[in-house]
């Protein structure tokens, strides 16, 4: 596909349907580093092909904010599997007052418009998808962030199953920061590195987790961070994810258990909480002295390994 009319991407949609897109600039939260679409200016882009998110909500307020985002006329590409929104975009399209062409190729529909799209339908759904506190569970969250209007059971088991904990830590794949929040209520955490690859979470639990103790990282819990010497950590806390990109991948949790290993000391523990049918035991053993089960119900499994 010729891109050339295209200045800007958001996520990664397939090479075989779109093309190259190593020239133009990254918009997706799930990209450290990247330029976030909810700050681009109003009519400055010049053409988005957008991956658009699975969720009804991030994927209309992505939508609406890409179309304030365009220059008038410039194209908006969008594009998804069927069964992770494709389905609904031409829906999504129409409610935002656009006209679109559709398409069908490889599980996906793809919809071109070039807006501009109706002012009201937009503020709307930018006003639906966007960051709020939520009373209830008295956090600040975001549609489209993991478990973003409830507590995820397998956190609130090790959470509840967590002594207080005590040094220096991390929590890899923080998310609104829960399980941070429940670390730093032991006084004698000296500090909490907290890092997730989704700038949206990062940013809700900057104001979750108000603690002078926590340093945030937008970035990969695979990689050890430059700034974190090796060996350096008394904990690391986590409940990795095994998601990536809409399919599960279990590989993803075991580079987790790897970054742990390698960024605690001797004797530092690492406290885990994970799905009862992940297999995470047989790269824990290696890595760690000792890994004892400590808990397990409600189809979940809490680990506490120690280095
Ligand atoms: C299962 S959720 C846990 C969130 C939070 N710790 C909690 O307990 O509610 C996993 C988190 O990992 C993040 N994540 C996914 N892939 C990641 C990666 N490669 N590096 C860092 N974080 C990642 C997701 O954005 C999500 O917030």
């Amino acid at each position: 596909m010729d891109l050339s009319a295209y200045s800007h991407v958001y996520g990664v949609p397939p090479v075989d349907l779109v093309g190259d897109i190593a020239g133009l600039a990254q918009l997706s939260p799930f990209s450290p580093g990247a330029q976030a679409l909810d700050e681009a200016a109003p009519q400055s882009i010049d053409g988005l092909v957008m991956l658009a998110p699975p969720g009804a909500i991030e994927r209309r307020y992505a939508l609406a904010l890409a179309l304030n985002a365009l220059k008038p006329g410039a194209p908006l590409l969008a594009l998804a599997p069927k069964d992770k929104g494709g389905s609904r975009l031409a829906q999504d399209l129409t409610g935002l007052g656009c006209a679109f062409e559709e398409s069908a190729r490889r599980h996906h529909r793809i919809c071109l418009t070039q807006g501009p799209g109706d002012p009201a339908a937009l503020a709307a759904a930018i006003a639906e998808g966007a960051p709020r506190l939520d009373e209830t569970l008295g956090l600040w969250t975001q549609p489209g962030v993991f478990s973003w209007n409830r507590i995820d059971p397998g956190s609130a088991l090790l959470i509840a199953n967590m002594p207080p904990l005590a040094g220096r830590g991390a929590d890899l794949g923080c998310g609104l920061g829960v399980l941070s929040h429940a670390a730093l209520a032991s006084p004698k955490v000296k500090s909490l590195l907290m890092i997730d690859l989704d700038r949206r979470a990062l940013e809700c639990a900057k104001r979750n987790v108000a603690d002078a103790r926590a340093a945030f990282m937008w970035g990969d819990g695979r990689k050890v961070p430059k700034t974190l010497e090796t060996n350096a950590l008394d904990f690391v806390v986590m409940n990795p994810p095994f998601h990536e990109s809409g399919h599960e991948n279990r590989t993803l949790g075991q580079s987790f258990i790897q970054s742990a290993a390698a960024m605690l000391r001797t004797g530092g523990v690492l406290w885990l909480t994970a799905n009862r049918h992940l297999p995470y035991e047989s790269i824990l053993k290696p890595l760690f002295k000792r890994a004892t089960l400590i808990k397990e119900a409600g189809g979940f499994k809490i680990y506490q390994a120690q280095k």
